[in-house]
C-alpha cells in the first residue's frame, strides 16, 4: 500500500501506481496522492462515527493517517466529479498556496471515480460551532482573541485577493469556513474549491455557493462575482465575531433578525456598543469594538466599489490606518431586493430551549436545480434552502 502514497519532486520519476499523472505532477513538490484504500483505513471505512460535517461539496471525515497525523478528509460528492487531469491541475493551484491563515491542503485521492481532498485536521473546529454554536464550546472568546481572529481572516483573504496570481475569490466566506487551530489562529478553509466543479455542469458551476446572510446582493441577485463579494461576506463575519451572534436569526423580533439591518440602525443612533457580545461581560475595548463594527459596515456597503480592498481592511483592523466614518453608506441587503424577510411565527419566538443569539441561518444550498429563487424560514436543525440557478460566474 505504501507505494500509493508517494512524495513527488521536481522531475521525479512517476510514482509507482500513478504513472498516468506524470505530466500533471511533474512540477509539484510533495503533493501527496493517497490511495482510496489508505483513506478508507484512516476513516474506519468512512464510518458515520468519523464524520465531522457535511457541506456543499460532500461529507468531511476525521481520519488518522498512516504516520499518526490527523486529517480532515473531504469526499467530493458525485456532482463535483471532474476528469482526473483537470482535477489535479486545480489541486496543484490550491496546494501551492500557503499562508498562516489558510487551511493547508495536504493531498488528494483521484482513484477511479473518487475525488477526495486531504487537509490538516484543525483542532478547535469552526467559528460556526464555537462562537456561534449552541453553547457547547469551552473556548472563551476574549476581545483580544476576537481581534486576532478578525485580523487573521482579513490577512488570509488579502493574500488570496492580492498576492496569489491569478487572484482567488473565495466565494464562501462564512463562520463554518473559519477554522481555529490549537492557538486559536484562524484558518480559512475551502478556498479554490469552486474551480473543482466541472465546467459542463452548468447548474453546479453557476450556482451561488454560500449562505444567504453573507452574500453580497450583486452576487446573489445578478451573479456578479468579484473580490468585493468576499469583502462583503467578510464584513458580515466581522460583525458576527464582535456581536457573537449569527447574521440571521428568525427567532428574534422582526427588526432584529438581520444583523446588518440592526447594525446600521444602531450606527445611525450612535449606539453601536449595544451590539457587542454581552458574554464578554463588558471586558472589551469599547472604542475598538465600535471601530470593528464600522469596518464591518464599510465592507458591506451596497455599492461594491465603495467597499475597501482586504489589505486596507487589515490596516484598519490593526490600527495602521484610520477609518473615515463619513464614508460609511447604507449596507446592501438582499432583503431590499426580494421580499426575503423571514416572518416570525409567533409560536416560534425565542423559547427556553433556544438561545436567540445563536445560529438559525438560512442557507443557499448546492442541490438540484429545479427551484428558482425560493426561500422559506428555517431553524437551526433544518435550514431551508434557496437556489439561484441563473447566477453566473464572472470571476475577473
Ligand atoms: N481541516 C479541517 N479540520 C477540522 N474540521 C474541519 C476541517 N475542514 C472541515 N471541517 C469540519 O467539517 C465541517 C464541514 O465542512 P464543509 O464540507 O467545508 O462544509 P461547511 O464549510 O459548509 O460547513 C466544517 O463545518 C468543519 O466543522
Ligand atoms: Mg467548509
Amino acid at each position: 500500500m505504501g507505494c500509493f502514497s508517494c512524495f513527488f519532486h521536481r522531475r521525479a520519476h512517476p510514482p509507482k501506481g500513478f504513472p498516468q499523472f506524470e505530466d500533471e505532477l511533474s512540477d509539484v513538490q510533495n503533493l501527496k496522492l493517497y490511495s482510496y484504500k489508505e483513506l478508507r483505513m484512516a476513516t474506519d471505512d468512512f464510518s458515520p462515527a468519523n464524520k465531522i460535517g457535511e457541506g456543499g461539496f460532500g461529507p468531511v471525515y476525521w481520519g488518522r493517517l498512516k504516520h499518526g497525523k490527523y486529517a480532515a478528509i473531504k469526499v467530493l460528492s458525485a456532482e463535483s466529479k471532474q476528469g482526473a487531469r483537470e482535477f489535479l491541475t486545480e489541486i496543484k493551484v490550491i496546494y501551492e498556496i500557503e499562508h498562516e491563515n489558510l487551511a493547508k491542503l495536504r493531498g488528494c485521492c483521484v482513484e477511479g471515480d473518487h475525488r477526495i481532498l486531504v487537509y490538516d485536521y484543525i483542532e478547535n473546529n469552526s467559528l460556526a460551532q464555537t462562537l456561534l454554536g449552541n453553547g457547547h464550546s469551552s473556548i472563551q472568546f476574549s476581545w483580544r482573541t476576537r481581534t486576532k481572529i478578525c485580523i487573521g481572516v482579513a490577512k488570509g483573504l488579502a493574500y488570496l485577493h492580492e498576492e496569489v496570481r491569478p487572484h482567488i475569490v473565495h466565494r464562501d466566506i462564512k463562520a463554518s469556513n473559519i477554522l481555529l487551530d490549537k492557538d486559536l489562529t484562524a484558518k480559512i478553509s475551502d478556498f479554490g474549491l469552486a474551480k473543482l466543479l466541472p465546467a459542463n455542469m452548468t447548474h453546479v458551476s453557476t450556482r451561488v455557493a454560500g449562505t444567504i446572510g453573507y452574500l453580497a446582493p450583486e452576487y446573489a441577485i445578478r451573479g456578479q462575482l468579484t473580490r468585493k463579494a468576499d469583502v462583503y461576506s467578510f464584513g458580515v463575519l466581522l460583525i458576527e465575531i464582535v456581536s457573537g451572534r449569527c447574521n440571521t436569526n428568525s427567532l428574534l423580533p422582526l427588526e432584529d433578525q438581520f444583523i446588518l439591518e440592526r447594525t446600521w440602525d444602531l450606527y445611525e443612533r450612535n449606539k453601536l456598543v449595544e451590539l457587542v457580545d454581552t458574554s464578554m461581560h463588558g471586558d472589551f475595548d469599547a472604542e475598538e469594538a465600535c471601530k470593528y463594527l464600522k469596518i464591518g459596515l464599510l465592507c458591506t456597503q451596497d455599492i461594491s466599489k465603495l467597499r475597501p480592498m482586504m489589505s486596507t481592511v487589515v490596516k484598519m483592523l490593526s490600527g495602521q490606518k484610520e477609518i473615515d466614518e463619513h464614508k460609511i453608506t447604507k449596507p446592501g441587503l438582499i432583503s431590499d431586493f426580494m421580499d426575503l424577510k423571514i416572518r416570525s411565527n409567533p409560536n416560534k419566538t425565542a423559547s427556553a430551549n433556544h438561545d436567540p443569539k445563536k445560529n438559525t441561518d438560512t442557507s443557499i444550498s448546492s442541490g438540484s436545480d429545479n427551484a428558482e429563487h425560493s426561500l422559506a424560514s428555517s431553524n437551526s436543525t433544518t435550514p431551508s434552502t434557496m437556489r439561484f440557478t441563473d447566477a453566473w460566474d464572472q470571476t475577473p
